[in-house]
């Protein structure tokens, strides 16, 4: 068998990291062939609940994970790891304005990069799921001039299989019968969940879904506004953010830029923008992405509606400004 690699989930204490911790030490990730070494990392008040977590792992009795290493100190949580889920940061608390929220994170993103670029592999593949996901991730990476930027992406898969499971439930088909769903943009209330590139198995024959449904007032009404208030649905209704569906996005996510894309199917990742699809360049903006060889690349040339255009531009200009902010509070730093 392979040699173990070190993995990192950051906010290893939290809801998210504890269904997580456990599909990857599982084997869904990287393998049923592939063991592991975790590394553990969290903040220092959070250090006893982060040995609570070892325990369990540990009793879980899993023969992939070699083993455990619990941490406060992101040189050693990020030293050698292969991939990095990058789950930690500051949540949202009561009367806090969305800059405090920004601030906060872009400067524990800041701390990260530069942990990374000093002490993971150059190859290490980044995951940041931490809201807000797309600009954490752009810090991340601007303070890691020694990985290459492609190796860092920002969650939208949560958002893709909310849509994903929007279209099977419509139709009473298996989830894997719904395929090429995107989720363009900002992994936000301004995100643009699209259908119009989509396809289902329905009697034994691949549709598009667009054909399926056979008008385009539901995937531009309903379908949209309840993958992008699903999250706030889930908190409305469980009194705390989605975690489980979270920790399985992350885990399909990894999964598939690890292992790549079948032919002909491609899943969306918040990735560095070349400016494709008239998005704005240099964000991390979230685009359908084929995956060979470890290595994604934007699916091009697909048509985008008068109506996906100005949602395009409207997710784009949103994460415009938040490089904007997050820059200014670096640059006062
Ligand atoms: P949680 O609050 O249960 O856990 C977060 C953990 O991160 C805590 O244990 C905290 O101590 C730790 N943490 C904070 N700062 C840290 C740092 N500098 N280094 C290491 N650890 C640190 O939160 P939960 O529910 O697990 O969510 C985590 C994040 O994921 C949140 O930012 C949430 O908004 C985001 N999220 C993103 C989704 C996406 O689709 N991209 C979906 C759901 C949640």
């Amino acid at each position: 068998a392979a040699e173990p690699i070190r993995v990192v989930v950051t906010g290893a204490a939290g809801q998210i990291a504890y269904s997580l911790l456990y599909m990857i030490a599982r084997g869904e990730v990287f393998g049923k062939e592939q063991s592991l070494i975790l590394h553990l990392l969290d903040i220092p008040p959070m250090a006893g609940v982060l040995e609570g977590v070892v325990m369990e792992l540990s009793d879980c009795a899993l023969p992939l994970l070699r083993k455990v290493v619990p941490t406060t100190d992101p040189l050693e949580g990020f030293k050698d790891v292969s991939a990095a889920f990058l789950v930690g940061a500051m949540p949202r608390k009561e009367g806090m304005e969305r800059k405090d929220l920004l601030s906060a994170n872009v400067k524990i993103f800041k701390v990260q990069g530069e942990a990374l670029d000093k002490v993971a592999k150059k190859d290490v593949k980044v995951l940041v799921v931490g809201n807000p996901a797309n600009t954490n991730a752009l810090v991340c990476a601007n303070y890691a001039p020694s990985i290459p930027r492609e190796n860092f992406s920002a969650m939208t898969r949560l958002d893709q299989n909310r849509a994903a499971a929007q279209i099977a439930s419509k139709f009473g088909v298996p989830i894997s019968n719904v395929s090429n769903l995107i989720i363009w943009g900002n992994h936000s209330s301004t995100q643009y969940p699209d259908a119009s590139h989509g396809k289902i198995l329905i009697d034994n024959e691949w549709k598009n879904i667009v054909d399926a449904v056979g008008d385009n007032s539901y995937l531009e009404g309903p379908f949209v506004e309840t993958v992008q208030k699903r999250g706030a649905a889930v908190i409305s209704a469980r009194k705390m953010s989605s975690a489980m569906s979270a920790a399985k996005a992350a885990c399909d996510h990894m999964h598939d830029w690890w292992h790549g894309t079948a032919p002909g199917k491609f899943v969306s990742m918040g990735v560095f923008s070349d400016g494709s699809y008239g998005s704005p360049k240099d964000v991390v903006f979230s685009f359908p992405v084929e995956i060979k060889n470890k290595q994604w690349k934007i699916v091009e040339n697909l048509s985008i509606s008068n109506f996906g255009r100005s949602k395009l531009d409207l997710t784009g200009k949103e994460l415009e400004e938040e490089k904007k902010e997050a820059m200014s509070v670096l640059d006062s730093n």
